[in-house]
């Protein structure tokens, strides 16, 4: 039988989602955004991506984060999301805010990796083309590329959006001396930076402690965390062992090595205070990102609607009292 089109659900606003503006921009970006980097590729189920995205926008989830070589294999993400564009979210387009990127390896020699102007205007058009947009919502220079001149790298920003191709520019994991130049560029530029992309979770400290959390606020730009659960570390995965269909044990982007001893002692202690509140632990470390004004949005990962649905519960509760904050802080030292 054919999947009947997608109606999604009218209470999809009604849900509990709640909605932060992004840096001085006009955008508003949900709390939890849903990341296509794993489990959207050609190598998943086709009906479990679309369970997925079909139920993150019917729970208030506006905006989706893609790449180029998102997959595996490399673009089969963004063929996913194109396939889920054509049959379920056409109607739904402005409701939608799509990111894609481009700065890592993507196609083979000279012009397929890094910051060139060649590079992200050839690989952006390959991009729309995948997931069947006009433009997406917001486009990033993946990385920074200490070769390449800053200014080649965001001019062709800059003039992205003159075309049209993109709405908005963002940077991902620039350092900081690199991401003031950058902020400044752009905004000169007529084109401000509306947000930046980093790792941060209650594991990985490096935005808060290398300053681009402020930074980047002090630049009007918002800040969007992504791996907030440590690739899943920060969750119940791990707490018996490796499950058989886990992302450690796939053995890829997060190593066997990392579940040391000590790391599972942490995630342990960490769930005890999770339970505490009332809340697992992917739902608290979720909450204790989101407890920082500074943090417009928190990129998720999933390889399950359930999963989804326990993360989505994080937004009912992002406070922490002082002393649980120092309980916590005791455990990550
Ligand atoms: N800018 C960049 O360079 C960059 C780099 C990395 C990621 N990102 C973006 O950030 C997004 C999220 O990254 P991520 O996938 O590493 O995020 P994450 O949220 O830290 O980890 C997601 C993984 O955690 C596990 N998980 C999630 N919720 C769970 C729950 N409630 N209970 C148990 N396990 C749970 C799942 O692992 P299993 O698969 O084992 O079930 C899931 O695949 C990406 O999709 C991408 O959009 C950007």
């Amino acid at each position: 039988m054919i999947t009947p089109s997608y109606s999604p659900s009218e209470m999809r606003y009604d849900h509990g989602m709640k909605y932060r503006r992004c840096g001085r921009s006009g955008v508003l970006l949900p709390e939890i955004s849903l990341g296509f980097w794993h489990n959207f590729g050609d190598v998943n189920t086709l009906a479990n991506s679309r369970a997925m995205a079909h139920y993150a926008f019917d729970h208030g989830i506006t905006h989706f984060d893609l790449a180029n070589n998102y997959g595996p294999s490399y673009g089969s993400a963004e063929e996913t999301f194109g396939q889920l564009m054509e049959k379920s979210f056409r109607p739904y387009r402005d409701e939608l805010f799509i990111s894609s990127k481009a700065g890592y390896d993507m196609w083979p020699g000279p012009y397929g990796n890094w910051g060139s102007r060649k590079y992200l205007m050839a690989s952006l058009d390959q991009s729309l083309k995948r997931m069947k947009l006009d433009y997406v919502d917001l486009f990033y220079s993946h990385r920074y590329d200490p070769e390449t001149p800053l200014e080649e790298t965001l001019q062709a920003l800059v003039d992205i959006v003159r075309q049209g191709k993109a709405l908005y520019v963002g940077i991902s994991r620039w350092p900081v001396e690199a991401t003031d130049f950058a902020c400044r560029y752009l905004r000169e530029h007529d084109t401000p930076c509306l947000i930046y992309q980093g790792k941060y979770n209650l594991l990985d400290r490096e935005p808060e402690q290398q300053g681009i959390l402020k930074q980047v606020k002090e630049q009007g730009a918002g800040f969007i965390a992504f791996s907030p659960l440590a690739q899943g570390l920060l969750t119940g995965r791990y707490l018996n062992g490796i499950p058989s269909d886990s992302r450690i044990a796939r053995d890829t982007t997060l190593k066997r090595e990392t579940l040391t001893a000590d790391m599972q002692a942490r995630i342990k202690a960490l769930n005890e205070i999770a339970a505490r509140r009332g809340q697992t632990l992917a739902e608290m470390s979720l909450a204790w990102l989101l407890k920082d004004e500074l943090v417009t949005s928190v990129i998720i990962g999933a390889s399950s609607v359930a999963q989804l649905e326990d993360n989505l519960k994080a937004v009912a509760n992002t406070s922490f009292g002082t002393e649980e904050l120092e309980e916590i802080q005791r455990i990550l030292l």
